[in-house]
């Protein structure tokens, strides 16, 4: 197994039309290619998934467990209060990147809080398309270090 999951939470199906100057111009397809990109280069498989609705996005946490190797999560606004997500990751065995593409710290205050950060084993904000690649690369030294520990 593998494999990453690679969830999106509200609007981000809208990447491309959304915001552009703040979220770019390539669409979610786009960036979901770009994660399988660099994600098989590193031999995992990734799977995606993008909701608008929050117990989706929970019930597909849950069915991580056993399945994927690591989480990397895009909340996007339930980032700011989504406990339920934070939750459902507090359970989660595997390892969880927390990602934006907009540096939330620089944007209004309520985006200045993520409940999602926590629990996650670290966090990639404000690189754009590009912070899958460094997602993709932290969750895999994350995995060799666990690997040179057993
Ligand atoms: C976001 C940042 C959030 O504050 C916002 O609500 C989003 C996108 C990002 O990727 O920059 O929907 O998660």
């Amino acid at each position: 197994m593998k494999s990453i999951l690679l969830l999106m939470g509200p609007n981000l199906n809208m990447l491309g039309e959304r915001e552009p100057e703040i979220y770019g111009s390539e669409t979610i397809e786009e960036h979901v290619k770009q994660a399988e990109r660099v994600a098989n280069e590193f031999g995992y498989k990734l799977e995606h998934f993008q909701s608008n609705n929050e117990g989706e996005l929970v019930d597909q946490i849950q069915n991580a467990r056993g399945k994927h190797m690591g989480i990397i999560i895009n909340p996007g606004a339930l980032t700011h209060y989504g406990w339920s997500i934070h939750d459902a990751l507090a359970a989660f065995d595997g390892v969880v990147i927390e990602m934006h593409l907009s540096n939330p710290n620089q944007r209004e205050s309520w985006r200045h809080t993520s409940v999602v950060a926590p629990v996650a084993n670290g966090s990639i904000i404000g690189f754009g398309i590009h912070g899958y690649e460094l997602s993709i690369r932290a969750f895999h030294k994350i995995i060799e270090n666990d690997d040179q520990r057993t």
